[in-house]
């Protein structure tokens, strides 16, 4: 855990400082990092190489500059700053905003060992305005407190996490991206910091947030394979939390996926192998017969964001939706009747993205051509309308903010 000595009641630390300070007092900070790591080696008797050699392998750049583009690989850049905030003695305390760095842990994480470890993904938009909006805080803070509620992690109060989405946003003004060139991607975590090896439940836990501009996820129509033999989630099971080991299980299926030439998976559900759930980090949607139908949720998939939204969007448009279970086995009925008009996953980090082949059990579908008219490409210039300011936000889901 990184230690608890920059953490002060001044969250706003950076901003007052300036850019030019703000950078000074990075390096500061960095150096000291550094000089506290070679200490560390030498009285863990760990060769002082090694020790630094961990903190030089970060394989995120931290940028100090506003992006000129995001042609960045997703994920690859961070802002320097980030929020901390400790929860102990049974609840959340102050919160402080310090240069982005590394995290010092014992051996004896809980996290790292039991797992209890969650996030969240959510993003902030340059407006026609030159303001900045982030969108539906209120949604990703309830879909927290359900995930930390199912990892045996206390909730967090609305309040406290609603400020420090806008302390830091405020503080990385300059990272996000000008209007249309992408957005600033937010990614609120909290992990277990109790130590000793007994399983046991964490009663001290790290929030932490930092951002990074990012642009598309995905470059071109998506190519999935329906996984008939791998599972996600089951009934019961914590397959609607935003829990690391959710994602870490489903790594092995998607890169033998990733393997065979797809982008990503279409998973389906534990007991008959047959109902579609989701796609990798993707919420799925269909059109057949000009209805737009996505699997119900049933406790095993997340409860997308964007999918709420966007089914919003789709009934104000006029479009029928349904909620509901979709086998493979229509999907194939479908396609053989000319009838699948639209396959895409839809999500905070790849929006809207258009699916162009399924492969169920070594046999390509692929989908027709999509053109500026596909409800998958409407949907998605209307959500981006809403969140530049090009339309109105007709549900309240832009926090726009005062910087
Ligand atoms: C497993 C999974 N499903 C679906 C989604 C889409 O959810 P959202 O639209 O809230 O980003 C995500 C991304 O957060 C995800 O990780």
């Amino acid at each position: 855990m990184l230690s608890e000595s920059p953490i002060s009641a001044r969250p706003r630390l950076h901003r007052e400082t300036g850019g030019r300070a703000a950078k000074l007092y990075c390096s500061k900070f960095t150096k000291l990092l550094l000089y506290l790591s070679v200490v560390n080696g030498l009285l863990c008797g760990i060769p002082t190489n090694k020790a630094m050699t961990t903190t030089e392998q970060t394989p995120t750049k931290v940028i100090d500059h506003k992006p000129t583009n995001t042609g960045a690989a997703f994920g690859s850049e961070v802002s320097a700053h980030m929020l901390m905030g400790v929860y102990r003695d049974g609840q959340w305390q102050e919160q402080a905003i310090v240069p982005f760095g590394p995290l010092m842990l014992s051996p004896t994480n809980l996290a790292l060992h039991y797992g209890q470890s969650i996030f969240e993904g959510m993003k902030a938009f340059r407006m026609k305005d030159g303001n900045i909006s982030v969108f539906r805080i209120d949604k990703h803070h309830e879909r927290l407190n359900k995930t930390l509620e199912r990892m045996s992690m206390p909730q967090m109060p609305f309040s406290y996490f609603d400020q420090a989405i806008r302390e830091l946003v405020a503080v990385d003004a300059d990272y996000v991206p000008d209007l249309n060139e992408g957005s600033l991607y937010i990614r609120p975590f909290v992990f277990a910091t109790g130590e000793g090896f007994r399983v046991r439940v964490s009663d001290t836990y790290q929030f932490v947030i930092f951002t990074g501009p990012v642009g598309d996820y995905y470059q071109k129509p998506v190519r999935v394979k329906v996984e008939t033999e791998f599972i996600r989630a089951a009934e019961g099971g914590p397959g609607f939390a935003k829990c690391a080991g959710n994602y870490a299980a489903a790594f092995y299926p998607t890169q033998k996926a990733n393997r065979e030439g797809f982008d990503n998976l279409l998973w389906t559900d534990s007991r008959q192998h047959e109902f579609i759930e989701e796609s990798g980090t993707m919420n799925a949607m269909f059109v057949i017969d000009e209805v737009l139908i996505t699997p119900s949720l049933t406790g095993t998939i997340l409860d997308g964001i964007t999918r709420d939204s966007l089914i919003r969007l789709a009934r104000d448009m006029g479009v029928k939706v349904q909620q509901r279970k979709i086998s493979y086995k229509e999907l194939i009925a479908g396609a053989e009747q000319g009838l699948l008009q639209e396959a895409f996953g839809v999500g905070t980090a790849a929006v809207v993205s258009p699916i162009e082949l399924i492969q169920v059990h070594g046999q390509d579908y692929p989908l027709p051509p999509y053109s500026d008219n596909s409800l998958w490409f409407r949907l998605k210039q209307r959500l981006t309308q809403i969140r530049t300011g090009y339309e109105a936000d007709m549900y309240g889901w832009n926090t726009v903010l005062d910087v």
